[in-house]
């Protein structure tokens, strides 16, 4: 069976759906590897290591989908309408596409992987049981976007993080206060914490108090009946009553004045981000003070930060870049690419090393969104 990874098109996106090392194991599980040339440059792999991983280049993105069985990306494939080559007509009918598809934000496309007859699973589905940790793209990529958004939002800011006692005096260290205390949250204390900086977090889930208190930081956060039942049986937060929101609010409003970053990660699945930095808040920050909003593609945590922009507001600057995993490409493509073969390896049947789906099988049931010219995904049916 053959396997195709494409160059990334879509603007600002600099991963790659495979690296040299997944290349080697892909190799290993009996697939033959085409990769479209310069498919590696966004995250520093070059053609010749996946040359030596076993790969064959080839010259565009139609040579090396043409016959491929499997094909691996990072973002789903451009439409028509969206310029460049129509990356799903160059796939042959019945391959198995496997990526970040988005779904639900592009309920038509799958529409579109239907009548092309392809086999597509969306990554962002695996379910986040025991078994799937390997192939958690969410959590990969989180991580590292939680990493990266201190360091945008530290090199915005005119200070150091660290106290510093120099001849010519004391700087003093920087407060950093992390809203949402997920994946990228955590990952976001950790590094604010390495940096030096005095940390402090929230969150609505009752869990993140001790996970908090573990790495260093400060938990606030209005801590009543109603938090001690914020968590859904998932591992989510559920959206809040009006009143807590309030008294949220409140708690927020004192504590943000005396902040000089802050990073919102708060999310709650299927809604819009929760607004937990008012405009008035921010009116009340420090100047200079910076707000990195990882959630701006949700809607933002901060009404004030703009997608894809970084801007200056009330005195205070406002981060809201887009794909932020994009930021830090080549670990983000490393660990990705890693839990697609982790996804795949299982798929592939050992004797014959052909694609053996378990149509039964709990991650299958939770990625599939298209087979045999129909929307099977349960959530989909309909579209
Ligand atoms: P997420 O990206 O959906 O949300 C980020 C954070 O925002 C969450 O901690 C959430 O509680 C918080 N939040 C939501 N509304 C808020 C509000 N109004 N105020 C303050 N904070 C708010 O969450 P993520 O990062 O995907 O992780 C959610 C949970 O899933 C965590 O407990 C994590 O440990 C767990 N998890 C489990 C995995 C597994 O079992 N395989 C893998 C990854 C995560």
């Amino acid at each position: 069976m053959k396997l195709a990874i494409v160059k990334e098109r879509r603007a600002g996106e600099l991963r790659v759906a495979a690296s040299p090392d997944t290349v080697k194991r892909l190799k290993g599980l009996g697939l033959e590897i085409a990769i479209e040339a310069g498919a590696g440059a966004g995250a520093s792999f070059t053609d010749k290591a996946y040359e030596d991983a076993g790969a064959v280049i080839l010259g565009d993105a139609a040579a090396a989908l043409a016959d491929a069985d499997i094909v691996l990306k990072v973002q789903r494939p451009l439409s028509p309408a969206e310029g460049g080559p129509d990356e799903l007509s160059l796939m042959k009918k019945g391959a198995a596409l496997i990526g970040l598809l988005a779904p639900y934000q592009n309920r038509d496309q799958l529409r579109s992987y239907a009548a092309r007859g392809i086999m597509a699973f969306a990554m962002e589905l695996v379910p986040r049981i025991s078994r799937a940790q390997s192939m958690d793209v969410l959590s990969s990529q989180a991580n590292l976007a939680g990493y990266r958004a201190v360091l945008d939002g530290a090199t915005e800011f005119g200070h150091a993080l660290p106290m510093m006692m120099t001849a010519a005096g004391t700087v003093p260290p920087a407060r950093v206060m992390i809203f949402g205390v997920g994946v990228a949250g955590l990952q976001a204390i950790a590094t604010a914490k390495r940096l030096g900086a005095i940390v402090s977090a929230t969150d609505v889930r009752p869990a993140t108090k001790e996970q908090v208190e573990s790495l260093g930081g400060t938990f606030v956060a209005v801590m009543d009946e109603e938090f001690q039942q914020a968590q859904t049986a998932g591992g989510y937060a559920k959206e809040m009553s009006e009143s807590y929101k309030q008294k949220q609010a409140a708690l927020i409003a004192e504590t943000i004045k005396k902040q000089d970053i802050a990073i919102c990660t708060a999310l709650i699945p299927g809604r819009p981000a929760p607004v937990l930095i008012s405009e008035e808040m921010v009116k009340s920050m420090k100047p200079g003070s910076v707000i990195v909003d990882l959630a701006v593609e949700a809607g933002g945590n901060c009404p004030l930060s703009e997608p894809g922009k970084v801007v200056v507001k009330h005195g205070v600057t406002l981060v809201g870049h887009l794909n932020v995993p994009s930021r830090i490409a080549v670990d983000a493509s490393a660990l990705y690419s890693k839990n697609l073969l982790n996804f795949l390896t299982p798929m592939i049947d050992k004797d014959t090393k052909l694609l053996k789906i378990d149509a039964n099988d709990e991650i299958v049931k939770g990625t599939l969104l298209t087979r045999d010219g129909a929307v099977v995904h349960s959530a989909f049916v309909s579209a």
